[in-house]
């Protein structure tokens, strides 16, 4: 098990007004200026109270979206005030600057019942160059840093690693609470495990997917993903979404699977629809007739059944990614259809569960099948890799 330095090494401190700079992952799904989920924000209400009530000053450090190092008003961290507010009970104050005057000036008006929010850190390029300049900059008005966002913790940025070189450096409650219980899920039973992918990129969960066809039994690929295994294979996927220049990285985790002995399952059946409007007109199709004009957009009954046949067999589920584009009706059927499944065999005693990911939360709070999970994490790729025992950088500088 790992040790952290964490907040009862730090609470034993005298923090009347300290400042401290808590990394939090305020990076949540929103569509049409809707939030879609907000589960992130619920759970960093524990470390925030406790700092406050001890005093301390808070400033709250997150990144949203992949703005590339530019000012982009449609990845500020402004739209999340409302839900942040709502969640904390305290008034916001907000810095769009991470260092300098702003930041000054926001501290001298910061109260007990308030704290301080600064813009998305990767309008700044630094951030996830990890860079000295920008660590400084930013450390130089707090005492402390604490890091509260396991879910982004396998980046190494300024706001994840950089600043624990400038600052005495804690996990929160948050953080602790995610690693324990992913840790404890995945120790309960021997066994089978089958893990389920899903989400658009391979490119971004390539190493993951490698590693983890060495820990899994059966391994079934859904979602966007799953449409570049598709078409590595030689099926037409008409114009559905997928990374072309991964179609042999696709064929190398296959025959990578194989040589392990994880039998990988791609969906065999799919619901297509000539665009993402909604009320589109939609089909079912098998994988071998998906016309070319036409784009898969979630699993199809076969495959949903082909899933529940595997879980029947199976001591653990691991789930990370949806398995349709969910936030369209009916796509998102097939996620549904699986979390109530997995929902049923973990009230059963016959599951252990455990899912992960900003968009696998909101699909499946969405499902409304979330009660019975075993655990459910916010973190996606930080989860994976921690599951597939890989060390995390942001985990690493707690240590
Ligand atoms: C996530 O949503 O998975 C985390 O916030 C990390 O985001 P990133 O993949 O853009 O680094
Ligand atoms: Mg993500």
């Amino acid at each position: 098990m790992i040790t952290l330095r964490n907040l009862d090494q730090l609470l034993k401190k005298n923090l009347k007004d300290k400042v401290a700079l808590v990394r939090v992952d305020l990076n949540i799904p929103i569509k049409d200026n809707i939030i879609l989920d907000d589960t992130r924000i619920e759970r960093i209400a524990p470390t925030i109270h406790e700092l406050t009530k001890n005093g301390c000053k808070v400033c709250l450090i997150s990144h949203f979206g992949r703005p590339d190092g530019k000012n982009n008003e449609k990845f500020s961290l402004k739209q999340v005030i409302p839900s942040l507010k709502r969640h904390l009970k305290k008034d916001i104050i907000f810095s769009k600057n991470l260092y300098g005057e702003t930041v000054e000036t926001a501290l001298s008006k910061s109260t007990e019942n308030s704290v301080i929010l600064f813009e998305n850190t990767r309008f700044d390029d630094g951030e996830e160059k990890n860079s000295d300049v920008l660590a400084e900059k930013i450390s130089k008005v707090a005492d402390f840093y604490i890091n509260d966002a396991f879910s982004v913790s396998h980046r190494s940025h300024v706001s994840t690693t950089g600043l624990s070189s400038y600052l005495p450096s804690y996990s929160g409650r948050y953080l602790d609470q995610e690693i324990l219980m992913i840790n404890k899920a995945l120790n309960i039973g021997d066994g089978k495990t089958l893990g389920i992918i899903g989400g658009s990129k391979i490119s971004t969960k390539l190493k993951v997917l490698e590693n983890l066809t060495e820990k899994l039994d059966v391994l079934f690929i859904g979602g966007g993903m799953a449409n570049t295994f598709l078409l590595a294979q030689g099926y037409k996927i008409g114009k559905s979404l997928c990374e072309k220049s991964m179609t042999d990285t696709a064929l190398n985790i296959m025959e990578a699977a194989k040589s392990k002995n994880c039998k990988l399952i791609l969906p065999c059946d799919a619901l297509v629809a000539k665009d993402m409007e909604k009320g589109t007109s939609f089909s079912e199709v098998m994988i071998d007739q998906i016309p070319g004009d036409s784009l898969i957009l979630d699993i199809g009954p076969k495959t949903i059944k082909i899933i529940g046949e595997c879980l029947a067999e199976v001591n653990t589920a691991i789930w990370c990614g949806p398995l349709g584009l969910f936030e369209l009706n009916p796509f998102q059927t097939g996620t549904a259809s699986v979390a109530k499944e997995i929902s049923n065999l973990t009230k059963k005693n016959s599951l252990t569960s455990i899912a992960g990911g900003g968009d696998t939360v909101a699909a499946l709070s969405q499902s409304n099948y979330n009660k019975d999970f075993t655990y459910i994490s916010t973190a996606g790729g930080a989860f994976l890799e921690l599951l597939a025992g890989e060390s995390l950088p942001g985990i690493e500088v707690l240590k």
